[in-house]
C-alpha cells in the first residue's frame, strides 16, 4: 500500500480509537454508540445495501450486508468494536484514547482488540484492485468484553444472520512475529462475584477484636481454599469433563516458537511461572481450567487508617474453561464447592456476572487453504494451528450453522491486551489489509456448489 494511503489509513483508525468505547462501563453508553456509528458509517462507505443497528440503543450490533454477487460464496466478518477499561490510567505512557505511534507502533486500548484489527478487515475489502467476489455479511458487536448477551439472545432468535459458508474473525494474534496462526479451541469463562457477609454492621476493632468475624479473613480463607498452592483449582468436579489434548495434537505444541524461559522473562515479566508443573505451559494456558481473582473489595481501603472489623467483603473471581466443560455445569460446582467450603457463621453467595462455553473448531475446510495461502503469499509463512488462552462467547453460536469459523488476527503476543499500553505494530497492520485482501480475492473462487 503507497505511504499516501497509509496515512489517510492511520487517521483514519486514530478516529476510531479515540472513541473510549468501554462496554462494562454505562457511563459510556454514549461513547460505544458512538463506535457504532463510526462502524456503520464505514459499512455504508463499502456499499452496504443494508446498515442496522440490532438488539440494543446503548451496545448495538452492527449488522451490514455488502453488495450482492450473484452465485459468490458468502462471508460473515464477526468483531467488536468495544474494549476493555483502560485502568490504570498512570502507567499508560500516552493517554490510552490519545492514539499515538512510537517506534512503528500504535499504541491505544482497543489497537489490537480488536477495533484495528476490524479495521484490519473491513479496509481490506478495497486492497486489491478490484472488489473481490464475495457476499460480505458484517456483525460487529458492542459487548464481546462484557459477555455477549445481546448477541447471544440475537443469535438464538434469529440464528439465520449467520448463515455464510465462512466466518471470519480476527481477535487474535500471531503466535510469534512471523508466525501466523489459525485457531483450533478457545477456552470459556465463568465470571462471577463471592461476597461473604459476617456481621450486621462494621465493628470497632478494638472493643470487638478477637472475639467477632472478620469478613476479608473469611473470604481470603474461602478464596484459598478454592486453589491449592500447586495450582489445582479445587473446586469438586471441575476436572471432570477436562478432555486431554490428544498425543498428537501436544506433539505439535513441542514444535511451535514457545519458550517457556522466554515467556516467563519478557511476557509475565515476574520471578516464576505458576500452575500445575506436570503440565506443559502451553497445556497449562491452553487445555487446562483456570481460577483467578480479579479484585476485591469491602472494608476501609482509602487514604489513611481506620480501626475497623468489616461484615462485608467481596470477590470478582473468573474461571477458565475448556473443552468439553460446560458453563451451566461449572457456575453449579463453583456456587456448591462456596457454600461447602464457608464456615457456618459466614453467609456466602455468589452472584454470576457473565460466561461463555469454550469452543471448538475443527481446520479442514477447504477456506481455511486460501487463509493459509494468502499469509504464505504476503508474510512468507502459512498458518499454523494453535489453541487460545482467551475467550470469545459467541463462536460456538457463530457456528451453529455449519459455517467453518475461521479464528485468525494480526496482532503480536506482547501487544499488552486488556493491560497499559495496548499496541498494534503498523507492519502488522499493512501486511494483515495484504493477507485479508487476498484472502478474500481467493474465497472468491472457492467452489460452493
Ligand atoms: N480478543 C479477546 C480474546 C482473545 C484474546 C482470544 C487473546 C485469544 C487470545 C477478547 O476480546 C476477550 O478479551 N475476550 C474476553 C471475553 C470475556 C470478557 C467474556 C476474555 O477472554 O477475557
Ligand atoms: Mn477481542
Ligand atoms: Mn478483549
Amino acid at each position: 500500500m503507497d505511504p499516501i494511503n497509509r496515512d489517510r489509513l492511520l487517521r483514519e483508525l486514530t478516529d476510531f480509537l479515540r472513541i473510549p468505547s468501554v462496554s462494562t462501563n454505562a457511563s459510556h453508553n454514549a461513547d460505544c454508540r458512538a463506535a457504532a456509528e463510526w462502524v456503520a458509517g464505514e459499512l455504508r462507505r463499502l456499499g452496504c445495501r443494508e446498515v442496522q443497528f440490532l438488539a440494543s440503543g446503548t451496545h448495538p450490533v452492527v449488522w451490514g450486508v455488502g453488495p450482492e454477487v450473484p452465485g459468490a460464496p458468502t462471508l460473515l466478518i464477526y468483531g467488536h468494536y468495544d474494549v476493555q477499561p483502560p485502568e490504570p490510567l498512570d502507567e499508560w505512557t500516552t493517554p490510552a484514547f490519545e492514539p499515538t505511534v512510537r517506534d512503528g507502533k500504535l499504541f491505544a486500548r482497543g489497537a489490537a482488540d480488536d477495533k484495528g484489527q476490524v479495521f484490519c478487515l473491513l479496509k481490506a475489502i478495497e486492497a486489491q484492485s478490484g472488489r473481490p467476489p464475495v457476499n460480505f455479511r458484517f456483525l460487529i458487536e458492542g459487548e464481546e468484553e462484557y459477555g455477549s448477551r445481546v448477541l447471544f439472545e440475537l443469535l438464538r432468535r434469529e440464528p439465520e444472520r449467520t448463515r455464510a459458508d465462512a466466518v471470519l474473525i480476527a481477535d487474535m494474534a500471531y503466535i510469534a512475529p512471523r508466525w501466523p496462526a489459525v485457531y483450533t479451541t478457545l477456552r470459556g469463562l465463568c465470571y462471577a462475584e463471592i461476597s461473604v457477609r459476617t456481621a450486621k454492621s462494621d465493628l470497632h476493632s478494638g472493643e470487638f477484636g478477637g472475639a467477632a468475624p472478620n469478613a476479608h479473613e473469611e473470604l481470603a480463607r474461602l478464596l484459598g481454599r478454592l486453589k491449592t498452592p500447586d495450582g489445582k483449582v479445587h473446586i469438586p468436579g471441575l476436572y471432570a469433563s477436562v478432555k486431554r489434548p490428544s498425543k498428537v495434537e501436544l506433539a505439535t505444541w513441542k514444535r511451535l516458537p514457545f519458550r517457556e524461559g522466554e515467556f516467563l522473562k519478557h511476557r509475565v515479566q515476574a520471578k516464576a511461572l505458576t500452575g500445575l508443573k506436570s503440565y506443559s505451559v502451553l497445556e497449562r494456558l491452553w487445555a487446562l481450567p483456570t481460577f483467578e481473582i480479579h479484585g476485591i473489595t469491602g472494608g476501609f481501603t482509602g487514604d489513611g487508617a481506620k480501626t475497623v472489623i468489616p461484615a462485608e467483603a467481596t470477590a470478582k473471581v473468573s474461571l477458565r474453561l475448556v473443552p468439553d466443560q460446560k458453563l451451566k455445569a461449572v457456575e453449579r460446582q463453583l456456587a456448591a464447592a462456596v457454600r461447602r467450603f464457608a464456615p457456618k457463621h459466614v453467609q456466602a453467595s455468589v452472584k454470576f456476572l457473565h460466561g461463555a462455553d469454550p469452543a471448538t473448531v475443527k481446520v479442514t475446510h477447504p477456506a481455511f487453504k486460501l487463509l493459509d495461502q494468502a499469509f504464505r503469499e504476503v508474510v512468507g509463512r502459512g498458518t499454523v494451528p494453535a489453541r487460545a488462552g482467551g475467550s470469545i462467547p459467541v463462536v460456538p453460536a457463530l457456528g451453529k450453522g455449519g459455517a467453518p469459523v475461521i479464528l485468525t488476527g494480526i496482532g503480536l503476543p506482547d501487544d499488552r491486551l486488556h493491560a497499559p499500553n495496548e499496541k498494534l505494530d503498523l507492519k502488522q497492520l499493512w501486511d494483515g489489509v495484504r493477507v485479508f485482501g487476498r484472502f478474500y480475492e481467493l474465497l472468491g473462487t472457492m467452489d460452493i456448489s
